[in-house]
């Protein structure tokens, strides 16, 4: 397995739609499982292919707590086919948004249905916490950040700062 380096806001290739996978061979677990130590080091609970620069339809996700045995999910071209009327609302963050958090209202509840690791069609239904990281993922697919779900005023706040803590960055890795 190998960690891939992951990209931060703003950067046009987290804007594009990615496409699907035609199957679920051993080049998708290959990304899949290197998605998901990529995750486990940054450290995150979702992370979406686009992400790590790849335009796939891929997602991996893990909400076990530190101390709960390891629970990945990998999941090739999701689709949202059923999501509750309800609304939830959970603070939300995204390793390609660092250091930014921001409360999001989405369907409390939803079925995703998708390709596992086997390629074999699967669907789940999830609520809670599980519900909001499938779908803040499965937006990351439609080139879709959760600041995005912001007024544009908190968005273009955060926006700016992102791109300042870049430019510094940079600026930092050339005078080394
Ligand atoms: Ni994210």
């Amino acid at each position: 397995m190998a960690r891939l380096p992951i990209l931060t806001a703003p950067d046009p290739r987290l804007k594009a739609k990615a496409k699907p996978v035609e199957r679920v061979d051993d080049g998708v677990r290959q990304l899949m499982d290197d998605m998901l130590e990529t995750m486990y080091v940054a450290p995150g609970i979702g992370l979406a292919a686009p992400q790590v620069g790849v335009s796939k339809r891929v997602i991996v996700l893990d909400l076990a707590k530190e101390e709960e045995p390891r629970a990945p999910l990998k999941l090739a071209n999701p689709e949202i086919v059923w999501v509750s009327d309800e609304d939830a609302v959970f603070e939300e963050g995204c390793l390609s948004v660092p250091e930014h958090y921001a409360e999001v209202a989405r369907p409390a509840a939803v079925r995703i249905r998708y390709l596992d690791y086997e390629n074999e069609i699967r669907e789940i239904e999830a609520s809670g916490l599980l519900a909001t990281c499938l779908q803040h993922e499965i937006d990351h697919l439609d080139g879709v950040l959760f600041i995005d779900r912001l007024t544009a005023l908190k968005r273009n706040i955060i926006l700016r700062k992102l791109l300042k803590a870049k430019k510094a960055a940079v600026k930092e890795a050339a005078s080394a």
